[in-house]
């Protein structure tokens, strides 16, 4: 028998004309600066958030599940110590992990979860999927930007907000600055931060997480080309272009970049734009921030935010948070 699935409500921030404007800006400004460079948060569409799901799968890529490993362990302390009724949950993709927090709050007080993403189809499928497994709670997807649309979210209950994976490591060190402000600025007291970080570590097992040997992750990357020759009518060829990951240590980041590997004329179609590309240039698609616990607490104190608890795995691979206001 087919199993049928809950209607859920989806409120959408992104229209089409939102989605079209925000990613003309962003691929005339990232095309036409030196070095080049295009924001990650155009890697998912469905197809990018279903490499993305492939890519918490691979050997080499440990932060999912060493942050699955801290929830196993921790998720009924941090529920009991946020004392929430409702989960938001920042760029949730599939709300795989998210289950053991909804398990964990679901055991006391649950009343609400709303997870808010830019992938309107994952978001969906998500809500739609959790709401079947949790059928008195309230699931309200959020179709949004996490930069821009933090005072729209909605405010009732006593509010956990969940940014889980390290996504937080793909905002650069102003623009996290911002956010962090920015979601102090929309929570009251009594709600709570739980906030994944992947901390820093040995070299190669960081490059290897970002330059698997099945070449997942270099699909991902290349995925962004796509994107924009459907959305914009460009031609950019992505075979054309090579994945590359490395580490900057100075900064602590992980950086995939696409690099030309001949000359290139590239025409971005709707924007009238035509893009030069010198054999062997390389464009920046994503920073990966790596952290430190100590410079963790301090941008989250500057913003605002007490440090409640920082877990950890047991090999001390990554992070999760949970900060108050
Ligand atoms: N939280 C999940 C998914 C991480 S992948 C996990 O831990 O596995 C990052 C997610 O953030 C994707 O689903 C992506 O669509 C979303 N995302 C990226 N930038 C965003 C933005 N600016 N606003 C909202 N969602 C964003
Ligand atoms: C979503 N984000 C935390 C991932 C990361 O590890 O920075 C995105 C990713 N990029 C390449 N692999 C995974």
């Amino acid at each position: 028998m087919p199993v049928t699935q809950p209607t859920v409500h989806v409120t959408n921030h992104l229209d089409h004309d939102y989605l079209r404007q925000a990613l003309e800006h962003d691929v005339r400004t990232g095309l036409t600066a030196s070095p080049k460079w295009l924001p990650s948060k155009w890697f998912y569409d469905a197809a990018g958030s279903d490499l993305f799901s492939q890519i918490t799968r691979l050997p080499e890529y440990y932060p999912t599940r060493r942050e699955l490993a801290i929830l196993r362990e921790r998720a009924g302390d941090i529920a009991r110590r946020s004392g929430a009724d409702t989960l938001v949950e920042l760029g949730s993709g599939t709300s795989e992990k998210t289950v053991l927090l909804l398990d964990a709050l679901a055991a006391s007080s649950l009343r609400a979860y709303m997870p808010v993403d830019v992938d309107a189809v994952t978001l969906g499928d998500a809500a739609r999927r959790l709401a079947a497994r949790y059928p008195g709670v309230t699931v309200q997807g959020v179709c949004a930007d996490f930069e821009r649309h933090l005072a729209l979210l909605p405010r009732t209950g006593r509010r956990m907000v969940a940014f889980l994976g390290g996504t937080i490591g793909n905002l650069g060190p102003a623009a996290r600055e911002v956010f962090l402000k920015e979601l102090r600025d929309t929570l009251r007291a009594g709600d709570s931060l739980l906030l994944g970080a992947d901390l820093v570590k040995d070299t190669g097992r960081l490059v290897a997480a970002y330059d698997d040997a099945a070449g997942v992750t270099a699909a991902f990357n290349r995925n962004v080309l796509h994107v924009i020759n459907r959305e914009l009518g460009a031609d950019f060829e992505p075979d054309a272009f090579a994945h590359v990951a490395l580490y900057d240590a100075p900064n602590d980041w992980i950086e995939m970049r696409l690099r030309a590997t001949r000359p290139m004329l590239v025409q971005v179609r709707d924007l009238a734009l035509p893009v030069r590309f010198a054999a062997g240039e390389e464009m920046r698609t994503e920073i990966s921030a790596k952290f430190r616990p100590a410079g963790l607490r301090a941008e989250l104190v500057a913003a605002g935010f007490t440090v409640d608890r920082l877990y950890t795995d047991p090999d001390g691979d990554f992070s999760l948070t949970l900060a108050k206001v």
